[in-house]
């Protein structure tokens, strides 16, 4: 275990995070744009297709006011390309030493994914106090993160995993959780239309949400 610091994630102000599947590169700067109008500045784009590593570099050069992150980070090697491609934070569904030990020599901000007790605490232990929480839904909701308050108060956590508008605010309104994620807000069918009114009406309504929370 390293005892260099940990670097500190990029400062946005939204709550909420989208988490997108990018098919065709091309639609990531409209995308990133139409979110922004939505009021949500911050964006994981994750490795889960193809077309990612091409379109966080086009977001990173052509919309520098979006923080944004690379997400299903699972392996140490996708380290280094997320950083090459521009990408100011990395989050995982999981965490492993190896993927640690990637994040640290890259001077990357990341935030490991957790499910368990256990997995809070070794996260914790190499320096992560927030963490994801995945799939949080599946694994047991607000109650989950409740009870986790109790014997580890000093993590916080950003649940991903089976969120909707609906449940975003019983999740926003816990103490332990400092953002929430998911991937209602950029629907693959708005994407594959270009339907960019929508992504802003999604995210506008999110945002409100978040704050009300
Ligand atoms: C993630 O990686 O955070 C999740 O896949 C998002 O889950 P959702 O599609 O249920 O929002």
């Amino acid at each position: 275990m390293s005892a260099t610091r940990l670097p500190a994630l990029p400062a946005f102000r939204s709550r909420v995070v989208p988490v997108v599947v990018i098919d065709d590169a091309r639609t990531a700067v409209p995308l990133a744009q139409a979110l922004l109008e939505g009021g949500i500045d911050v964006m994981e784009i994750t490795l889960r297709s193809d077309a990612a590593l091409d379109a966080i570099e086009a977001v990173a050069r052509a919309v520098p006011a979006m923080h944004l992150g690379a997400g299903t980070v699972t392996r140490a090697a996708d380290v280094p390309r997320v950083v090459d491609a521009g990408a100011r934070f990395a989050l995982s569904p999981g965490c492993t030493d190896a993927l640690v030990d990637a994040v640290r020599a890259a001077g990357l901000p990341f935030i490991p994914g957790v499910m368990t007790p256990g997995e809070v605490m070794r996260a914790r232990e190499h320096g992560f106090l927030l963490q994801k929480l995945f799939p949080a839904v599946q694994a047991g909701g607000a109650a989950l993160l409740k009870a986790l308050a109790a014997p580890l108060p000093d993590v916080r956590f950003c649940p991903t995993g089976g969120l909707t508008p609906d449940n975003l605010p019983s999740f926003l309104a816990l103490p332990n959780v400092a953002m929430a994620g998911g991937s209602w807000l950029t629907p693959a069918d708005a994407l594959a239309a270009g339907d960019w009114s929508r992504i802003t009406r999604l995210a506008r309504e999110a945002t409100a949400l978040s704050r009300s929370a």
